[in-house]
C-alpha cells in the first residue's frame, strides 16, 4: 500500500509589492477599512510576469530542494482559475521551463479550494501505484480579472505561485484523509472570466469586458466560508480520528483573516493555531495554501511527523480540507 508525503516546498510571488496605501490613490478606499475589514496590508500584483513564470520559480525552487533531475519528475499537477491561456494548459509550459521532458501535465480548476484538490488528484496516481512522484502546483494571477474601479473586489486579491512535491512511501504518513465537496447551487456567488460565444452564428447577448472581471457577493462568501470551513475541518478530523489537539498548524486558505477568526473560535482552536500570511499577500486564490506552506518550512515550522491540515473554499462554490502529517 503506498502513501503520498510531501518532501519539498517551493513559491514565487511577482516584483511588486501594492500596500494599501497605493491602492488609496486608485480607489475610493482606505488603509483603515482594507486591514479592520480583510486583515490585509499588501499583496503582490503582476507587471510582467505571467502565471506560467510564477509557477515556474516554485518548480525550480522544489526541484532544488527535492535534489531531483528535472527529467525524474513524473506528473505536473497544477490547479489555476486564472490561466494564461486556456489551452495549452500551464503545467505543460512548466514542464517545458524546467526541463521535466518526462512529466504528463494536467491543470485542475477549483477554484480557491483548487490545490487541495489538485493533491487529491495526485495523491490518488501515487496511491494507484502510477507515479512514485508528481510535483503539485498553484499558480494565481487574479489581477487580470480583478475590475481595478471596484474597490470592494480589486483591493482583496493578489498574484502568487507555490506548490510542492508529492512522492510515494510506503510508511503509514503523508496525506492521511480528505474530504472535497461542491455546492454548485451557489455557483454565482463568486467567479471571474466568462467566456464570449464567438461564432459566425451567435446570437447570443454579446459579453463586455465587464464579464470577465471577477464578481462577488461578499456576505454570501463570508457565511457558506464559515459553516463550510468548520464542518469540513472537524468531517475530516472526525474520519480520521484525530483530534485538534494533535494539530501542529490550521492552513486555510488566506481569504480574509475575519473568516479564519470566525473558524477558529467556532472550532474552539486558539487563533495562534492558524497560519496566516494574508496581510502580506492578499487572497492568491489557489495559490494561498502553498505559498503559505513554503514560508512555514522556511521559518522551521513543519517539522517531521508534525499534524497539519489544510483548507481550502472558494467560487463553484467548492471545498476541500486535507490532513497530512510532513
Ligand atoms: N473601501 C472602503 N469602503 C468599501 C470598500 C473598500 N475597499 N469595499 C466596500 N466598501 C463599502 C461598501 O460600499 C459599503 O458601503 P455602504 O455601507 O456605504 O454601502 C460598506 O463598505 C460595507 O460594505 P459590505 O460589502 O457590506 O462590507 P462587508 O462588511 O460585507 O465586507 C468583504 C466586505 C468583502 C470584506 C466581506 O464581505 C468579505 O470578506 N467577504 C468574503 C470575501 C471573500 O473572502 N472572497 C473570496 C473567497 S475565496
Amino acid at each position: 500500500m503506498y502513501n503520498a508525503k510531501i518532501t519539498a516546498f517551493g513559491a514565487c510571488v511577482p516584483k511588486l509589492e501594492v500596500t494599501n496605501f497605493d491602492l488609496e490613490k486608485i480607489v475610493d478606499t482606505s488603509d483603515e477599512w482594507i486591514s479592520q475589514r480583510t486583515g490585509i496590508k499588501a499583496r503582490r500584483i503582476v507587471t510582467d510576469e505571467t502565471g506560467t513564470d510564477l509557477a515556474t520559480g516554485a518548480a525550480k525552487q522544489i526541484l532544488e530542494m527535492s535534489g531531483k533531475a528535472p527529467e525524474d519528475i513524473e506528473m505536473i499537477l497544477l490547479s489555476t482559475c486564472s490561466p494564461d491561456y486556456l489551452t495549452p494548459n500551464i503545467a505543460c509550459m512548466v514542464q517545458n521551463n524546467i526541463g521535466a521532458v518526462n512529466a504528463a501535465c494536467l491543470d485542475v480548476s477549483a477554484a480557491c479550494a483548487g490545490f487541495v484538490f489538485a493533491m487529491s488528484v495526485a495523491e490518488k496516481f501515487i496511491k494507484a501505484g502510477t507515479y512514485k512522484n508528481v510535483m503539485v502546483l498553484a499558480t494565481e494571477v487574479i489581477s487580470k480579472f480583478a475590475n481595478w474601479e471596484d474597490r470592494s473586489t480589486c483591493v482583496l486579491f493578489g498574484d502568487g505561485a507555490g506548490g510542492v512535491l508529492l512522492e510515494r512511501t510506503e510508511e503509514n504518513t503523508g496525506v492521511l484523509c480528505e474530504e472535497l465537496g461542491a455546492k454548485g447551487s451557489g455557483w454565482e456567488v463568486l467567479g471571474n472570466g466568462h467566456m464570449p460565444i464567438n461564432n459566425a452564428f451567435n446570437n447570443a447577448k454579446p459579453l463586455t469586458e465587464a464579464d470577465t472581471y471577477v464578481f462577488m457577493d461578499g456576505r454570501e462568501v463570508f457565511k457558506f466560508a464559515t459553516s463550510k470551513l468548520k464542518e469540513s475541518i472537524n468531517n475530516v478530523l472526525e474520519k480520521a480520528n484525530v483530534s485538534k489537539d494533535e494539530i501542529k498548524y490550521f492552513v486555510p486558505h488566506q481569504a480574509n483573516t475575519r473568516i479564519i477568526e470566525v473558524v477558529a473560535k467556532k472550532l474552539k482552536v486558539d487563533l495562534d493555531k492558524f497560519y496566516l500570511n494574508i496581510d502580506r499577500y492578499g487572497n492568491t486564490s489557489s495559490a494561498s495554501i502553498p505559498i503559505a506552506l513554503e514560508e512555514m518550512k522556511s521559518k522551521g515550522l513543519l517539522e517531521k511527523g508534525d499534524k497539519i491540515v489544510i483548507s481550502g473554499f472558494g467560487g463553484g462554490l467548492a471545498w476541500g480540507t486535507m490532513l497530512i502529517e510532513i
